[in-house]
């Protein structure tokens, strides 16, 4: 039986979603195949499947999902991404980014080209209609944004009704600039739900209270959020004197002060564009009461870096963490079960209960 969560539209008047959605673990077993499964999740970057003939096995949302996942180049550069599952009894096929002319299982050698195709099979002489089509590998989703791979299971929406507002505002961005910088790499573990993760990175509502140093860089009178229909964007003006982008003509934003871009796509996604470069995090549910963190950073202007609202992130990190832990353990109790909305600074936590409830609502992947 799926738990059925209302939130109401009115962001004046809705309530907050109850704390049994944060503490009941059957709840977070749906929301993994409702939601997780049906949107689109980082894979990682491409460095490794450039060439033709390269194989690279990515895991979906470690620690969640664990869906084995195969990047394949064939010969002819076409990139796919497959399962990494063999049909024959479901041995994992590759084990680490290589070069290959085919895919070749290690258990009873079942192989398949690069497009996924099943091409041979020792001891099935016998077996009726066979090759069918489930011998093959099947194909999933996948999207190249950024220079980082998102792929989908069963996509609710195509890739760009989440992420095309973060293309066409950013348009002016050149993305093929953006460095990897391995040494600002994190992963912070969380004992919190990850939507407890996400809601406090929803709402700058907390920003002047719990981030001091961030609210002395950043105009908290000019604090605007959009929401898309998967997404949303926190756009952060910078206060005078402090580090801002140059942004050209062609730019919506073109004439203000932008500190930072936050921008969100449902459910865990979050990119963060600074002067300096992107700040990349993925939320990663571990348990219903532990999240994982995955940060990642890309560098457009080194000269840049440690000034403005992307310079002090790992103490913003600490601030954030600490109050969705104590939140975590406010939930637990008896005498608490919703709250209301700021309807100034959290209709983007709103906007995200709203689509809490409208996936779980709807029946999970291969039901
Ligand atoms: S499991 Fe792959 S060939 Fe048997
Ligand atoms: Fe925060």
């Amino acid at each position: 039986m799926a738990a059925a969560f209302a939130v109401d539209p009115d962001v004046t008047r809705a309530r907050t979603l109850p704390s049994a959605f944060y503490l009941d673990p059957a709840i977070h077993l749906q929301t993994r195949e409702r939601v997780f499964a049906r949107t689109w999740q980082w894979l990682g970057g491409l460095g490794d499947v450039d060439r033709p003939g390269s194989l690279s096995p990515r895991e979906m949302l470690p620690g969640h999902l664990d869906e084995p996942l195969l990047l394949a180049r064939d010969a002819a550069g076409e990139l796919r991404c497959l399962s990494n599952v063999c049909t024959h009894r479901g041995n994992i096929l590759v084990r680490g980014p290589c070069r290959a002319e085919q895919i070749r299982c290690s258990y009873h050698s079942r192989r398949f080209d690069l497009g996924g195709r099943m091409t041979f099979m020792p001891g099935f002489e016998q077996a009726e209609d066979f090759p069918g089509a489930s011998d093959h590998l099947p194909r999933v989703a996948m999207t190249e944004f950024a220079g980082q791979a998102f792929a989908s299971l069963a996509p609710a929406a195509p890739f760009e009704a989440f992420f095309g507002d973060i293309g066409a505002r950013l348009a002016w961005l050149p993305f093929d600039s953006l460095r990897h910088d391995p040494a600002r790499d994190r992963d912070f573990e969380v004992a919190a739900h990850w939507a407890l993760y996400v809601e406090n990175y929803l709402e700058g509502l907390h920003i002047p209270f719990l981030h001091p140093a961030l609210n002395q860089v950043l105009d908290m009178e000019r604090y605007h959020y959009h929401l898309g229909r998967y997404a949303s964007l926190q756009l952060a003006l910078a206060r005078d004197g402090d580090a801002a982008f140059e942004l050209p003509a062609g730019s919506p934003d073109h004439g203000q002060r932008v500190a930072a871009y936050y921008w969100w796509v449902f459910p865990n996604l979050m990119l963060n564009f600074y002067p300096w470069g992107l700040s990349l995090n993925v939320v990663q549910p571990l348990a219903p009461d532990r999240t994982r963190v995955a940060f990642r950073a890309w560098v457009l202007d080194a000269g840049r870096l440690g000034s403005g609202a992307g310079a002090e992130l790992d103490q913003v990190e600490r601030e954030d963490e600490e109050a969705v832990e104590s939140v975590q353990r406010g939930l637990r109790s008896r005498l608490y079960r919703s709250g209301r909305y700021s309807p100034s600074h959290e209709h983007g936590v709103h906007h995200f209960h709203r689509l809490l409830c409208e996936f779980l609502a709807e029946p999970a992947v291969g039901t």
